[in-house]
C-alpha cells in the first residue's frame, strides 16, 4: 500500500512516535510506502508532500512535536478543498491517509465522503471519543502535575492563594487530573459552570480550618453560572475557533477581591504540549499507529484506532465526530473541591 501520512491541530508529545511506529511497521511488515504531508491538511492542499522512509524517522521517538508540522486546516473549510484532497491521492498514487489529529482533523474525515482515511487519535485535551485515552494527554498531564506541585511551596511561603490555569477546551482531563493528583482545593472545569461565591466560600474555609494557602486549578475552558461574572468574548483563530485563556486571571481577581487573600495567577499554556512524552504515550502512539496501519491494509476506512480498555480497538469515524469525550460527573463530582 501507499499511505499519505499527516498530523493536524495543536501539536502534542508522541506526535513523532507513532509516524515512527506508522512508518517502521508499515515499511517492515506490510510493505508499505509513505507519502509525508506538511502542516496537516494544509500540505495536502498546497501539495507540500515528500516520501517518509525508515531513515526519515531514525531517533524521533522521544522527540517533542511533529517532524511533518502542523496545523488546524480542514479541507471542507475552504474552497476546492475536498477536491483538491482527491486530486492528491490520484498525483500521489495512495490508497488512502493515516490522520493523526484531534476532534477536527480527523472530524474533516466526515466531510470527505470518498477519501479512504484511518485516524489516530491525539490531543492534550483527551476529548477524542472512541478512545479511553489521546496520544499527548499523559505527558501533559503529568507536566501539570509537576507544575501545581510546584506551586504549593511558593503558596505556602506567602500565605497566598495560587490560581493556575491549565489547558481544556471543551473538556476539563487535564485539570481534573493535575488537580486531584496535586491535591489541589478547587478545581474547575468546562464540564460544570462553576460559582465564584462558592468558590471564595471554600477557600475562606480551608485556610481558616486547614493552612493559610490553597490552590486553585482552573481549565481555560471553564465557565462561571450564567449572570455570575463577565467573562469577555474570546477573540477567534484563522480556523474559526476561539482562542481561549485568560479565565485564570479573572477567577483570581474575583477570589482577591472577595476573600482580600493576597492572589496570583500561573498560566501554564504551551509548556503543557512541549518535550518528550512519557513512556505511557510513547507505547500509547506506537500501539495506535501500527494498527491503523494494519487498519488500512484490512480496509477498515473511516475508522479511528483507539484504546479500549488494554486493547486497541476501532470505532467508525461517524461516532467519533458526534461529539466530545468530556470528564465523566462520577469521576468530577467531588464535593470538597468542586465548587459548583
Ligand atoms: O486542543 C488542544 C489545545 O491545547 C487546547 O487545549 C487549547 O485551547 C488549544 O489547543 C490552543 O492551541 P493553539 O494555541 O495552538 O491554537
Amino acid at each position: 500500500m501507499r499511505l499519505g501520512i499527516l498530523t493536524g491541530g495543536g501539536d502534542c508529545p508522541g506526535l513523532n512516535a507513532a509516524i515512527r511506529a506508522a512508518v517502521r511497521h508499515g515499511d517492515a511488515e506490510r510493505g508499505s510506502t509513505f507519502v509525508g504531508f506538511r502542516d496537516g491538511w494544509r500540505g495536502v492542499l498546497e501539495d507540500r508532500a515528500e516520501e517518509l522512509t525508515d531513515d526519515d524517522v531514525r531517533g524521533i521517538l522521544p522527540r517533542g512535536g511533529t517532524i511533518l508540522g502542523t496545523s488546524g486546516a480542514q479541507p471542507h473549510r475552504l474552497p476546492g478543498g475536498p477536491e483538491r484532497v482527491r486530486e492528491a491521492i490520484a498525483e500521489h498514487r495512495l490508497d488512502g491517509f493515516l490522520v493523526i489529529g484531534g476532534e477536527g482533523t480527523i472530524g474533516a474525515a466526515l466531510h470527505l465522503d470518498d477519501v479512504p482515511i484511518v485516524g489516530v487519535p491525539k490531543t492534550i485535551d483527551n476529548d477524542v471519543r472512541g478512545t479511553d485515552a489521546s496520544i499527548g494527554f499523559h505527558t501533559a498531564a503529568q507536566i501539570a502535575t509537576d507544575l501545581v506541585d510546584r506551586l504549593y511551596s511558593t503558596a505556602e511561603s506567602h500565605n497566598r492563594v495560587m490560581v493556575c490555569e491549565v489547558m481544556g477546551r471543551h473538556a476539563g482531563w487535564i485539570g481534573y487530573t493535575a488537580g486531584v493528583a496535586a491535591g489541589a482545593d478547587v478545581i474547575l472545569l468546562p464540564e460544570h459552570p462553576f460559582d465564584i461565591e462558592l468558590v471564595c466560600r471554600r477557600i475562606r474555609e480551608v485556610h481558616a480550618v486547614r493552612r493559610p494557602f490553597s490552590i486553585v486549578v482552573v481549565s481555560e475552558g471553564a465557565v462561571p453560572l450564567d449572570g455570575t461574572m463577565v467573562v469577555p468574548d474570546y477573540p477567534v483563530d484563522e480556523n474559526g475557533f476561539p482562542r481561549l485563556g485568560g479565565i485564570g486571571a479573572l477567577v483570581a481577581d474575583e477570589i482577591g477581591r472577595q476573600t482580600r487573600y493576597e492572589t496570583r495567577v500561573t498560566v501554564l499554556g504551551h509548556v503543557q504540549r512541549g518535550g518528550s512524552p512519557s513512556s505511557f504515550d510513547r507505547v500509547l502512539a506506537t500501539r495506535l499507529a501500527r494498527a491503523a496501519v494494519d487498519g488500512a491494509a484490512a480496509g477498515l476506512w473511516g475508522s479511528l484506532v483507539g484504546l479500549h480498555g488494554q486493547d486497541i480497538g476501532t470505532t467508525p469515524i461517524t461516532e467519533v465526530a458526534a461529539g466530545s469525550r468530556t470528564v465523566p460527573e462520577e469521576l468530577w463530582k467531588i464535593p470538597e473541591v468542586l465548587c459548583s
